[in-house]
């Protein structure tokens, strides 16, 4: 299938979660300490070696464009990168849901395997290699499809994509089934798919196929499903620690847990 080069990272959702704080900004550009979250995710997609990023906008969302001006990639703190990404953008024209911000990205992919990383979570490695690093390794044993997994509280599998399948070595999963943000009562694990894919071209043809599914939007999980059906998906577990930015609480948790990990500016709870 060859190498991973290219980045995609959909960044087009309402933010319907975050109102009235995502009314006139979107909420990528919410701040984590002194930098919004789609500087993190575009940090993790350079520092996995990927110099090719496409990041898909929708309604509202300009100010991510105007972030990426020259200037601003300039501040960038990409360590032992020596070269800028070349960031493209592109408009999805009405906010139908993840699989259909990804069908826009089909003329950038041209018919290599690309990573999908959702322009509202940050990845922190438990060791040496980006966690999007480590997928992009476990693609290259799969050849397939393969996306991040973890283990998700029981209370916490309605906000979810997740799989059912079987364990193999290395830290990899075979995946039978996909079932997107079902009912913990109805879900067949609690392993969820945790916004982090290594897509082959394939994806937009399963894409094409797919209705609109849970909340009448077009989900990338079920187009996943038909290609688990069809080939072979594979998940794989990482060594890192993920921060989903995807509601009110869950960016101020992360907010908090970067001030007191951050030596500029821990100092700052202490007289809380
Ligand atoms: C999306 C995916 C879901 C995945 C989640 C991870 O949902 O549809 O399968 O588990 O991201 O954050 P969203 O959070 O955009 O509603």
């Amino acid at each position: 299938m060859g190498k991973i080069r290219k980045a995609v990272i959909p960044a087009a959702g309402l933010g319907s979660r975050f109102y009235p704080l995502t009314k006139a900004q979107p909420k990528e550009m919410l701040p984590i300490l002194d930098k919004p979250v789609i500087h993190y995710v575009v940090e993790e997609a350079v520092n996995a070696g990927l110099n090719e990023i496409l990041i898909i906008v929708g309604k509202g969302k300009e100010s991510i464009i105007n972030y990426f001006d020259k200037h601003e990639l300039d501040k960038l703190d990409i360590s032992g990168v020596s070269k800028f990404p070349e960031i493209f953008f592109v408009r999805q024209k009405e906010q139908l849901g993840l699989a259909d911000a990804v069908r826009y990205s089909k003329a950038f992919v041209d018919d290599e395997p690309f990573l999908v990383l959702l322009g509202d979570t940050i990845y922190k490695s438990k060791n040496k290699t980006p966690v999007s690093k480590q997928l992009m390794n476990s693609f290259t044993k799969t050849d397939k499809t393969t996306i991040a997994i973890e283990e998700v509280p029981t209370e916490k599998i309605r906000d979810y994509g997740i799989l059912s399948g079987k364990e193999l070595p290395n830290k990899l999963f075979r995946v039978d089934d996909l079932i997107e943000k079902p009912e913990p009562k109805d879900a067949p694990s609690n392993l969820g798919i945790t916004g982090l894919y290594a897509l082959t071209p394939e994806i937009f043809d399963a894409i094409d196929r797919i209705k609109p599914g849970k909340n009448g939007e077009y989900q990338l999980t079920d187009a996943l499903k038909i290609l688990a059906k069809s080939d072979e998906v594979f998940g794989a577990r990482f060594e890192g620690k993920r921060y989903d930015i995807g509601t009110k609480e869950l960016w101020i948790r992360t907010f908090f847990e970067f001030v007191k990990g951050d030596s500029k500016f821990n100092h700052i709870l202490d007289n809380l």
